[in-house]
């Protein structure tokens, strides 16, 4: 049964191949100091920063750079763009790049005012924002996260060993977010399948809870088959536009906060892949293939229901003489299959966490209710043993 809730969603979504051209009418919307926010240099190989930058001097914008952000954006770089940001009196912040830019974007929006330390306020004890916040776009270049339209931002902070994500409200969302499909094509491989994996957690991480009848699953169900599809399509053929376009608009959705309404969530792949994100600053996507199965095939007796549905609604799996244990399993080895199949890391191992790093992991991995199973520390140590 859907209980009560609220539903808003305030970006203005600009999608296709002549995406980037809105922008011109979303930069008049705000005042003129620019901060432009981007990675380690992609957009300046691709082209992407040469078009984006035309546009905002063309509106007369003063820009100011940020550049350098890293994967898995850290506390540090933080601080850095805090103080870029408040020293230019930035109207607007334009990150273009994937969602370590969009995320770290978000997270200096609400530190730059901030007057206690954001990390701790924000990261650390989720308080809520209480002090200026400045807009941000985003022009998105890498599909997987889902920043681009909803207030996630998350940030590693390696002293302490901790990735932790804040999900903000409403008033932090972009204001707009521009996606060109065509922007995703020179995405190096590795990357590129790690956003898919992203993608299919987190879907999997809203459908694996409740035993009623919600239509979220059925949308679910139905985002999970098209990215199979087109993921298997994309990888043989990255720039395969109508692979990538779906694939592009089946991420913003999986995390766009529309399809959580009415269910309840407990993100345990990735409280743990977070962690060994923490450890090892491996891809975030690879560190939550590198645990899912063994976390799935660990809660599966507690969902029974749900994985057999999922093993025959989205992977095919026939029922005709099974029991429902043999009909759930055969799911989970399909999964597995296509995960081997596009290539995503299957274990944590190879992403460098070794036996000692273990026990720190599972206290790094943050609890939660919601899903099948309250998990204790014990199950996610062995959850990780499972994972080497
Ligand atoms: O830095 P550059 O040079 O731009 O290279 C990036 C980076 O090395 C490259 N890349 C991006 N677009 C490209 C490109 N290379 C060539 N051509 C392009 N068009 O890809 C690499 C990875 O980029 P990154 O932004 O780190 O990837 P992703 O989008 O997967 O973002 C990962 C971050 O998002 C967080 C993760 O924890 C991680 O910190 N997440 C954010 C969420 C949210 N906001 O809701 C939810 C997710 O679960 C996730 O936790
Ligand atoms: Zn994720």
């Amino acid at each position: 049964m859907l209980g009560n809730f609220c539903y808003s969603n305030p970006t203005r979504l600009y999608f296709g191949e002549e995406a980037l051209g809105y922008l011109r009418e979303e930069l008049p919307k705000y005042g003129k100091n620019v901060l432009l926010i981007y990675g380690g240099g992609s957009i300046k190989k691709n082209g992407i920063y040469d078009q984006v930058v035309a546009i905002l001097k063309e509106n007369g914008k003063q820009i100011t750079e940020d550049a350098g952000v890293m994967p898995n954006p850290t506390v540090e770089k933080l601080y850095e763009g805090c103080r870029l940001a408040r020293e230019n009196q930035v109207d607007l912040i334009l990150a273009v790049g994937g969602g370590s830019v969009c995320d770290y974007a978000k997270a200096v929006s609400v530190s730059a005012y901030c007057e206690e330390d954001p990390w701790e306020k924000y990261y650390l004890r989720m308080e809520e924002v209480d002090n200026r916040i400045i807009p941000v776009g985003c022009v998105l270049t890498m599909v997987g996260t889902g920043s681009e339209m909803n207030g996630g931002s998350v940030i590693t902070n390696h002293a302490q060993k901790l990735k932790i994500g804040h999900v903000f409200g409403e008033n932090v969302f972009p204001k707009f977010s521009i996606l060109n499909p065509a922007f995703t094509f020179t995405v190096p491989r590795y990357q590129m399948v790690a956003g898919f994996f992203d993608i299919m957690s987190h879907i999997l991480e809203q459908y694996f809870s409740g035993e009623d009848d919600n239509t979220s699953d059925y949308l679910m169900e139905g985002l999970l088959k098209s990215l199979i599809h087109s993921s298997r399509i994309a990888v043989k053929n990255p720039t395969d536009y109508e692979a990538r376009s779906n694939i592009m608009w089946i991420a913003t959705w999986a995390l766009n906060t529309l399809v959580e309404k009415g269910k309840t969530t407990d993100w345990m792949v990735h409280m743990i892949g977070q962690s060994v994100g923490a450890y090892t600053d491996a891809t975030h996507g690879m560190t939550l293939s590198a645990v899912s199965l063994a976390y799935y095939r660990h809660i599966c007796p507690y969902g029974l229901a749900k994985f057999k549905r999922y093993a025959i609604n989205v992977w095919g799996v026939t029922a005709q003489g099974k029991t429902d244990e043999q009909i759930a399993g055969e799911g989970l080895e399909k999964m597995e299959a296509y995960m081997r199949e596009i290539g995503v890391a299957m274990g944590i191992g190879e992403l460098g966490v070794t036996q000692e790093m273990l026990e720190g992991i599972a206290k790094g991995s943050f609890i939660m209710e919601g899903g099948y199973k309250v998990l204790t520390q014990e199950e996610i140590i062995r959850i990780l043993q499972e994972s080497m």
